[in-house]
C-alpha cells in the first residue's frame, strides 16, 4: 500500500488499485483498477473549493436537497459535508485492504455553515479499496457530540459511476421498490426487472432490499451493496439539465455516467446526543 499526498489530495494505491480524495469535501475523485477509471469527472468540475465537485463521490450530509422546514432548512441544497474541508486521519489498515480515514465536526465548518446547523457532532469517513475483490468501500460514521440535543440527518454517497454508454446500461434490484420521481413529480411502485435510462432521471428509490447492479451489453459490470443505509437515488440529467449545469461537461458527459447513490434519505436518520450511527456502501466492479 502507497499514499502520497499534496495540499489538496491524498492517493492511495494497492496492487493495481487506486483511489484518490479531495480533502475538499472529502470527494473521491478517481478509482482505477488496471488504470482503468471507474468514476465520472466532469472536465469542468471545480475542484478549487469555490464549488461541490461535479462528480467522482460527492458526500451528502446532513440534508438531501434542500429542506423547506425544520432545522436543515438554512443550509444549501445537501449540506455542508461536501463544501468544507476535511482533516486526513491518515491510514487505518495494510494489506489486503487498503483504508484511508477523513474526518469533519464543526472546528472545521465555515461560521456560516456553524450558524445554519448549530449541533457538536464528529463525521469519520473511511474509504477501502480491496484488489482482490475489485472492490471500493465508502463508509461513513456519524456520532451526535451533544450532552442533550437530539438531532436528525439524512447523509448520502452521491456516486457518478463511469459507463461506456447509457443506452446499454440496465439497472436491476429495484423492481417491486417504492419510488418518488422527481422529474414526473409522482409516486409509484417500479415495474422493470431492468431499468433503462433514455431521458432525464432523478428518482429515490425506498428501501431497496439487496444489491443494485448496473449490466452493459447484459454482463455485470458494477453493482452497489449498502450496509445500514435504506434507499438509492437514480439520477442521470440527460440533455437540458446537462446545459443548465456550468460545471458539467462535456454536455454530452451524460452518455457516459449514472449516480447511483446509496443513501438515507426518504426519510430522517434520528441519533440521540452521545449516539452513534454508521453506514456504508461497496462497490464492485466486473473486470
Ligand atoms: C441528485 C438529486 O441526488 O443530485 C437531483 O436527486 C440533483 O435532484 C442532483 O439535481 C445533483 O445535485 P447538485 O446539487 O450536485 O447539482
Amino acid at each position: 500500500m502507497s499514499v502520497s499526498q499534496t495540499d489538496s489530495t491524498v492517493t492511495v494505491s494497492i496492487g493495481s488499485s487506486e483511489v484518490k480524495i479531495l480533502r475538499y469535501g472529502a470527494t473521491v475523485l478517481s478509482w482505477t483498477i488496471d488504470g482503468k477509471e471507474q468514476l465520472w469527472l466532469s472536465e469542468s468540475a471545480k475542484l478549487d473549493g469555490t464549488k461541490a465537485v461535479r462528480g467522482g463521490i460527492p458526500l451528502v450530509f446532513p440534508v438531501f436537497g434542500k429542506a423547506t422546514e425544520g432545522p436543515t432548512a438554512a443550509l444549501p441544497q445537501h449540506g455542508f459535508a461536501r463544501t468544507s474541508t476535511w482533516e486526513y486521519l491518515g491510514q487505518t489498515s495494510e494489506k489486503p485492504v487498503a483504508a484511508i480515514q477523513f474526518g469533519l465536526g464543526p472546528e472545521n465548518l465555515s461560521e456560516e455553515a456553524k450558524k445554519q446547523w448549530d449541533y457538536n457532532f464528529t463525521l469519520i469517513y473511511t474509504v477501502t479499496i480491496d484488489d482482490t475483490n475489485k472492490t471500493l468501500e465508502t463508509r461513513m460514521s456519524v456520532e451526535n457530540a451533544e450532552q442533550s440535543k437530539d438531532f436528525d440527518f439524512n447523509i448520502l454517497f452521491h456516486t457518478y459511476l463511469r459507463v461506456p454508454e447509457i443506452a446499454n446500461v440496465e439497472v436491476t434490484g429495484l423492481q417491486a421498490v417504492p419510488v418518488h420521481d422527481k422529474v414526473t413529480v409522482s409516486k409509484y411502485v417500479e415495474q422493470a426487472a431492468k431499468v433503462t435510462v433514455s431521458g432525464e432521471v432523478d428518482r429515490v428509490y425506498e428501501n431497496v432490499p439487496g444489491t443494485v447492479s448496473i449490466d452493459v451489453d447484459n454482463k455485470p459490470y458494477l453493482s452497489v451493496t449498502r450496509d445500514n443505509v435504506n434507499d438509492v437515488v437514480v439520477w442521470n440529467p440527460w440533455t437540458e439539465k446537462a446545459e443548465g449545469l456550468a460545471d458539467f461537461t462535456p454536455k454530452q458527459g451524460f452518455h457516459h455516467m449514472i449516480c447511483i447513490e446509496a443513501g438515507d434519505v426518504s426519510k430522517w436518520q434520528k441519533l440521540a446526543a452521545g449516539a452513534k450511527w454508521e453506514g456504508g456502501q461497496t462497490i464492485k466492479a466486473h473486470l
